[in-house]
């Protein structure tokens, strides 16, 4: 099958994509003084063209009395002091001693860090420890100048790192809501649970415009719509930090507000994470940027730079971006704070050294561990004029400005330690709200929805009685993995919800994950009369999330049959899709009659029960109002959709959303054909790029032992750690992998698929396995590349003499025909391992960038046809 070419259209109509662009972006005067910007010597990247930026005000006018104010602050303070305060270390690696000695400006927990590393930390414990950092920036006792600590967290939906907390819907759901007023209702909740811990400042909201879904955090985006994330940036910024001009703006129960990442997060080729955004620079500002045209006028205090790099060149680096545009275009007069080590990607730094950043225009290092090193080695490079004091001066300016209009000086937090705020009622009845509205029903068949509670209703799937499910990512774990039921006091799992609103009515819900039930399941001794299937992703934050295909479940499918056993016995089937982001599920979406989108809806599950179900009358208690965030795709290949492509052929369009009652009828016959085709030809499969692409896992293997997942930047396998595979640079940071043998015995690293993957299309089309390889020592003894396909079925080809070949120390890429591999008996039809590399002697060689590639067969270093 082909399809027709994708185009995407350099960009679409100002007026039809940001709302205030013909009426809110006019160019101003010139900005009011005041925001001196400063930048360093050495200019990091490639100018741009400003004027495709519009010309922003700064949001808060310059405040003459606050800025001699800091200007008396910084008379005073030392060059270390103020090298301190653009440090901000995490507090696993950080006491209130080290802030009192280096005067750190600032600390922030990660996704999963705890006071005492103790996960039921109470939010006592967390302001205790606010406190205690509080009071060593306080301290006066060295003769330094007392300038407050601020506290930064991911609140990003809701107060996440704390057992008990509200948990809203991720942004994906919020942004079916269409309903800024939630949103800004939302920020402000948020605000008072982050409040009583003694929080200062949350590293919410992202403002990324999602291109390709494939991307691990496309759930954090509120949509592919340029104009929801710019309406949505402004409200939650409100919400989060007050209204600007009123008392309690950044105060009281209000907090620090960031909008991230700057910029381009959300458009990186092939939704990869922390990757390349290459778009022109129009579309930098008009789509990817929209989100800040909402933030900056509402006067968010701080932006967090971009792991991501535009057109080559990191963000971290970006002094055109930062400074020309961020802080003087756009005038932005408060902070850049970097993101986790995201400074050590930018060409020549590392994690401790990086006088680029700064002098490009980042205010605060987010250095989580090395901030020792990284403080020594910026004060070195600020004294030896490597990093100008203006440029230092303009940061501690900036961080000052934050923190004396966030009233931190004052201390007054009338939420720290109150109870009856964390989880509370309102708080979650709101978060149920949000889940109402956040709903998208996108198939209704025949009426089937809403379901009246009267009824035997069987409750399926395992995401029916799963809070880790149900909240993803960003969830007291930074992975939103390892927690248990009893992670989550007050919360309500979707089969929760229905069973209370069911029972409640006179009917009777009953839980089976397998969707199994006998005779006696059912009190009156009927079968179910409607089976609710509650099934999707398991949580994954960040670049966990990159997926290379949008198949759900592309090798398993256990819930489509789950859907068709259970619609094979004769009643509807109600699929309730928990996901972060819009899958290819036209199998599922067959074998279901309605089938409704709920995102990840958060920790208040029962809002699923209000949509689905009828009062006892049978009356509708909460409408669907949810429309979709993002474009619902018809074909797998269809990673990049959204209305401004020509050929936009979604299966449900951008702010599509069936109400209960609508006349509707999807076809039961959507195609089922999951081959991914792009402009007419086979996309290359990804197993390894950077880091392994799911379905993949690197793995370590040895004969007669169970294999070893390489997850984290280092592995070995066995006692005798026979092979190592460590992350190194090839081009950038950690985007290789460096094996080593031992030689001890034979073994292999392997990318193992987590079950069998059907290419046998990469080899119809020529497909080539490609990958560069770095030879550091010529092998001795037999190297093997080897294809698995399933038990018993390896495909092993000899590469010693290939990479006895190559020039020790130096990159070069090698590719293998696939049909090499057939050969030797590979079925490409069940791939399990789509390479693994063996060496029975000590061997040290490093690779990156794997992947299949169609049509390259005919080019490769190794042949087997032709
Ligand atoms: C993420 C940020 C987050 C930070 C602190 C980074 O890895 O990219 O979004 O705010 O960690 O947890
Ligand atoms: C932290 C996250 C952070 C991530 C980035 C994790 O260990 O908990 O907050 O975003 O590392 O690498």
């Amino acid at each position: 099958m082909q399809f027709k070419k994708q185009v995407t259209v350099g960009l679409l109509m100002c007026s039809a994509l940001l709302a205030g662009c013909d009426g809110g972006f006019q160019t101003e005067e010139a900005k009011a003084s005041g925001s001196t910007v400063a930048t360093g010597t050495d200019s990091g990247s490639a100018m741009g063209d400003v004027s495709v930026w519009p010309e922003l005000k700064p949001a808060l006018q310059s405040d003459p009395k606050l800025e001699a104010r800091i200007s008396e602050l910084m008379a005073k303070m030392s060059l270390e002091e103020k090298v301190g305060q653009m440090i901000q270390a995490e507090i696993k690696y950080v006491t209130p001693e080290d802030v009192r000695e280096y005067h750190l400006g600032s600390v922030l927990n990660g996704g999963g860090s705890y006071p005492n590393n103790d996960k039921l930390a109470t939010p006592q414990d967390w302001l205790k420890l606010s406190e205690a950092f509080f009071e060593a920036s306080m301290d006066t006792s060295d003769g330094g100048v007392a300038i407050p600590i601020i506290w930064g967290s991911d609140a990003v939906h809701g107060h996440n790192n704390i057992v008990g907390a509200t948990l809203y819907p991720h942004n994906i759901g919020l942004g079916a809501a269409r309903d800024p007023q939630l949103i800004r209702r939302i920020g402000e909740a948020t605000a008072r649970e982050v409040a009583v811990t003694g929080v200062d400042w949350t590293f919410a909201p992202t403002v990324a415009v999602v291109r390709d879904d494939r991307w691990g955090r496309t759930y954090e985006s509120y949509s592919e719509d340029p104009a929801v994330v710019q309406a949505y940036a402004e409200a939650m910024v409100k919400g989060l930090q007050g209204e600007k001009g009123d008392d309690d703006f950044l105060r009281g129960e209000n907090l620090v507000a960031t909008a991230k990442h700057f910029v381009g997060d959300g458009g990186t080729m092939r939704g990869i994470d922390r990757g390349d955004n290459l778009v022109p620079e129009k579309e930098l500002a008009e789509v990817h940027a929209a989100g800040y045209f909402g933030a900056l006028p509402a006067g968010v205090q701080t932006v967090m730079a971009s792991f991501n790099s535009w057109n080559g060149d990191r963000l971290h680096g970006h002094k055109y971006l930062l400074t020309d545009v961020l802080k003087e275009r756009l005038g932005f007069d408060g902070f850049v704070v970097g993101d986790w080590n995201g400074h050590q990607f930018v060409p020549g730094c590392t994690v401790d050294s990086c006088a680029a950043a700064i002098n490009a225009g980042l205010d605060m290092f987010m250095v989580p561990s090395d901030w020792k090193e990284l403080y020594k080695n910026t004060l070195a490079q600020a004294q030896s004029g490597e990093i100008p004091m203006a440029r230092i001066d303009d940061a501690v300016r900036r961080i000052l400005r934050v923190k004396v209009r966030a009233g931190l000086f004052e201390h007054q937090r009338p939420l720290a330690g109150k109870d009856g705020i964390i989880g509370n009622d309102e708080h979650r009845a709101l978060a149920r709200e949000a889940v109402r509205k956040s709903l998208v029903l996108l198939k209704n068949n025949d009426n089937l929805l809403p379901l009246k509670p009267q009824q035997n209703i069987l409750v399926a799937g395992d995401g029916a009685d799963n809070l880790s499910k149900q909240t993803g990512g960003w969830t007291i774990s930074w992975q939103g993995t390892g927690n248990t039921r009893a992670d989550f006091p007050g919360a309500t799992s979707i089969f929760e919800g229905i069973e209370e609103a069911v029972k409640s009515a006179g009917g009777e819900a009953v839980l089976s994950e397998q969707g199994d039930f006998s005779a006696d399941s059912f009190t009156d001794g009927q079968q179910p009369d409607v089976a609710i299937v509650v099934f999707g992703e398991e949580p994954y934050a960040e670049w966990h999330g990159d997926l290379s295909s949008l198949e759900y479940q592309q090798a398993t499918k256990t819930d489509l049959a789950l859907l068709k056993k259970l619609r094979a016995q004769g009643f509807p089937v109600v699929s309730v899709f928990l996901s972060g982001r819009p899958l290819w599920v036209n199998k599922e979406m067959n074998a279901s009659d309605a089938f409704v989108a709920a995102w990840l809806p958060g920790s208040e599950g029962a809002g699923v029960a209000d949509v689905l179900l009828t009062d006892a009358e049978g009356e509708v208690r909460y409408d669907f109002t949810g429309t979709l965030p993002f474009s619902w795709p018809h074909y797998v290949h269809q990673t990049v959709l959204n209305p401004y492509h020509e050929d936009y052929e979604p299966l449900f369009a951008l702010g599509y959303g069936l109400q209960s009652g609508a006349e509707s009828l999807v076809s039961n016959e959507l195609t089922e054909d999951g081959e991914t085709y792009v402009d007419g030809a086979l996309e290359d499969a990804w197993m390894l790029v950077s880091r392994p692409r799911a379905p993949w896992q690197l793995q370590i293997a040895e004969p007669g032992q169970a294999p070893v997942a390489v997850t984290g930047n280092r592995a070995s396998s066995g006692e005798d750690a026979n092979i190592t595979v460590a992350s190194i640079d090839m081009e950038s940071q950690e985007d290789a992998r460096l094996i080593q043998w031992k030689g001890l015995r034979k073994g292999s690293v392997q990318l193992a698929a987590t079950a069998p993957q059907d290419l046998s299309r990469y080899l119809q089309e020529g497909a080539a396995l490609t990958f560069d390889i770095r030879v550091d020592n010529k092998p001795e003894q037999p190297v093997s590349a080897a294809i698995a396909c399933g038990e018993d079925c390896v495909a092993e080809l000899p590469l010693q003499n290939t990479l006895q070949s190559l020039k020790p120390g130096e990159w070069s890429t090698l590719s293998i025909d696939l049909q090499c591999f057939v050969e030797k008996g590979a079925d490409f039809s069940q791939v399990s391992n789509a390479l693994a590399l063996s060496a029975e002697g000590q061997l040290s060689v490093a690779v990156a960038n794997i992947k299949y590639v169609p049509k390259a067969a005919g080019e490769a270093e190794i042949r087997c046809q032709g």
